[in-house]
C-alpha cells in the first residue's frame, strides 16, 4: 500500500502564524491582563518575563525538537522512544480533552460580546457585572455560542494543516495585532492614562510573594501551550530545513508581545476611568465593557473590536488543542483527519456542555468539590501541564541523546546554535527541579485535596500502564 506523506507546512511565515496563533489565546488577552492586574502589575510582568525566556523558551525549543525528529504528534513522538513513555503522550491527549472541556465556552462567551456590543451591553455600565453572571449561568444561550464557536474550529481544523490551520493563522494573526493596536491607541489618548503605564511598567516589589512565582510560571506554560505535546505536533509538521532556535525566538517574542499589548489595552483606559485594576476572571467581561461605555458612540465599535479579538485570539489556539488529538488518531489510531475531528469535537462539546451548565443550573452538581468547568481547569492548570512539561523535559534530557539533539537542532550541524550546552543544561537539570519545585508548591496549594489526589492518581495510573496505552 501507498504510504500517505505526512502534511508539513507550506511556509516559514506559516508554521509561525499557526504556532503564534496556538500560543496568542485566552490566556494572553483574558488571564494576562487579570493576573497582572491581581498581582500588583509591573514585578509581576518582570517575573513573567522571567520565566517565559528561561524556562518557557527552553521548553519550547525542546517540544518542538522532539516533535521534528520524530516527525510524529505526542504520543507516537513520546513511543518511539520506549513504550514506557507513551502515558506522558496520553496525558498530553487528554489535558487537550479536558482544555477543551471548558476553553470553547469562554470563545463563546467572547463571540457573544461580539454581537451584545450593539445590543445595549454598554447602555447600563451599572449593569454590566450582574448581566454577565446571568448570561454564563443560562442554560441555553452561552451553549449556542459554544457549538458555533466549535463548529467553526471543526471547519478550520477538518481543511488540515496547511489549508485550515495555516491559512487561518495567516490571516487572523495580523487581524488580532491591527485590532488590538487600534484599541490601545484610543485607550492612551484618554486624560489619566498614564497611571495604567506606571502600574504596567513601574515594578512594586513590595507585592511580590511565593504566589507571584507561581502564577507566572503557571501562565508561562499556559500562554506558550506547552505541557501537553501541542508543540510537540506542530513540530512534527516541521521540514527539516527550518531552524529552530530562531522559530522558537520568535513564537515566544510574538506571544509576550500579544500580551503586554493586551495589557496596554486595557489598562491605561481602566485607570482613566478610575476603575479597579483587582476584579480577578470577570476583568475582560466585567470590566472592559465598563470603559468602552465610558467612550461615547463609538465605545460600540472599540468593544465589538475587542472582543473580536478575544475571539480570534482564543480560535487558532483552541484549533491546536483539537489538531493535537486529531494528529494522535490519525498518526496513532490510524483515522481519516475528518471522522477524527468529527469524532472529537462531538466529545468536546459534550464536556463543554457540562462545563457551562456548571455555571448555572447544574452548579450544585459538584465532582471532588468542584463543578466541570474549574474541575478541568485546575486539573490541567494546576496538575497536568506542569508535569506535562517536568516529563517532557526528563524525556529530552535523560532519555534522548545529546548528540541527537545537537543534530536536530542545528540542523544536521549546518547551523550554529551557540546556546547548546547551556540550553542541554536546562532541560536536563534546572528546569525539572524548578517546575518539581513550583508544581509541587501548586498543587498542594489546590484547596480541594480530593481533586488534587485524583489528579495525581490519574498520572500515577496512566504511568503504570503505559505499556498498554
Ligand atoms: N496558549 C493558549 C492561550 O494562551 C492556550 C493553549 C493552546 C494551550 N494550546 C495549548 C495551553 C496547549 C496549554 C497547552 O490561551
Amino acid at each position: 500500500m501507498e504510504q500517505k506523506e505526512r502534511e508539513s507546512w507550506g511556509s516559514r511565515i506559516g508554521f509561525i502564524m499557526a504556532a503564534a496563533g496556538s500560543a496568542i489565546g485566552l490566556g494572553n488577552i483574558w488571564r494576562f491582563p487579570y493576573l497582572t492586574g491581581m498581582n500588583g502589575g509591573g514585578a509581576f510582568i518582570v517575573i513573567y518575563l522571567a520565566c517565559v525566556f528561561f524556562i518557557g523558551l527552553s521548553i519550547m525549543l525542546a517540544e518542538l525538537t522532539v516533535g521534528r525528529r520524530t516527525h510524529l504528534a505526542a504520543v507516537g513522538a513520546y513511543k518511539t522512544n520506549s513504550k514506557s513513555w507513551t502515558f506522558a503522550g496520553v496525558l498530553g491527549v487528554l489535558s487537550g480533552f479536558m482544555i477543551m472541556g471548558f476553553y470553547p465556552v469562554v470563545g463563546g462567551w467572547s463571540m457573544a460580546y461580539i454581537v451584545k456590543s450593539f445590543t445595549g451591553l454598554l447602555s447600563n455600565p451599572a449593569a454590566v457585572g450582574d448581566a454577565f453572571g446571568a448570561f454564563i449561568g443560562d442554560p441555553i444561550q452561552p451553549l449556542i455560542w459554544t457549538v458555533l464557536y466549535m463548529l467553526i474550529n471543526v471547519y478550520i481544523v477538518a481543511r488540515g494543516v496547511t489549508k485550515g490551520i495555516e491559512t487561518a493563522g495567516k490571516i487572523l494573526m495580523p487581524m488580532l495585532f491591527g485590532l488590538l493596536i487600534i484599541i490601545i491607541i484610543k485607550g492612551l489618548t484618554l486624560t489619566g492614562s498614564s497611571s495604567g503605564l506606571s502600574f504596567l511598567f513601574v515594578p512594586d516589589w513590595s507585592v511580590v510573594n511565593g504566589n507571584t512565582f507561581l502564577a507566572a510560571l503557571g501562565q508561562a506554560f499556559f500562554s506558550l501551550s506547552l505541557g501537553m505535546g501541542c508543540m510537540i505536533t506542530y513540530g512534527s509538521y516541521l521540514n527539516k530545513q527550518e531552524k529552530l532556535p530562531q522559530n522558537a525566538l520568535i513564537v515566544v517574542t510574538m506571544d509576550t508581545c500579544a500580551a503586554i499589548l493586551a495589557g496596554l489595552a486595557l489598562f491605561p483606559a481602566l485607570f482613566a476611568f478610575g476603575l479597579e485594576p483587582t476584579a480577578g476572571p470577570g476583568l475582560v467581561f466585567v470590566v472592559a465593557p465598563q470603559i468602552f461605555a465610558g467612550m461615547g458612540g463609538f465605545g460600540m465599535i472599540f468593544s465589538a473590536f475587542f472582543f473580536l479579538a478575544l475571539m480570534i485570539a482564543a480560535l487558532t489556539s483552541s484549533v491546536s488543542l483539537l489538531e493535537v488529538v486529531v494528529a494522535y488518531l490519525m498518526d496513532e489510531r490510524k483515522m481519516s483527519r475528518k471522522s477524527a475531528v468529527y469524532g472529537t469535537s462531538v466529545v468536546m462539546l459534550i464536556l463543554c456542555v457540562l462545563s457551562s451548565l456548571s455555571l448555572g443550573v447544574m452548579s450544585k452538581a459538584t465532582v471532588l468539590g468542584v463543578g466541570a468547568f474549574d474541575f478541568f481547569d485546575i486539573l490541567t492548570d494546576k496538575i497536568f501541564l506542569a508535569i506535562g512539561g517536568m516529563l517532557l523535559a526528563i524525556f529530552a534530557g535523560w532519555f534522548l541523546k545529546k548528540e541527537d539533539l545537537r543534530d536536530e537542532l542545528t540542523n544536521g550541524g549546518t547551523l550554529k546554535f551557540g546556546l547548546f550546552e547551556a540550553w542541554y543544561i536546562m532541560i536536563k537539570y534546572v528546569i525539572p527541579v524548578l517546575i518539581g519545585i513550583v508544581a509541587f508548591v501548586g498543587i498542594t496549594s489546590i484547596a480541594q485535596k480530593g481533586l488534587m489526589i485524583f489528579g495525581l492518581l490519574v498520572i500515577v495510573v496512566l504511568a503504570a500502564f503505559s505499556k498498554k496505552l
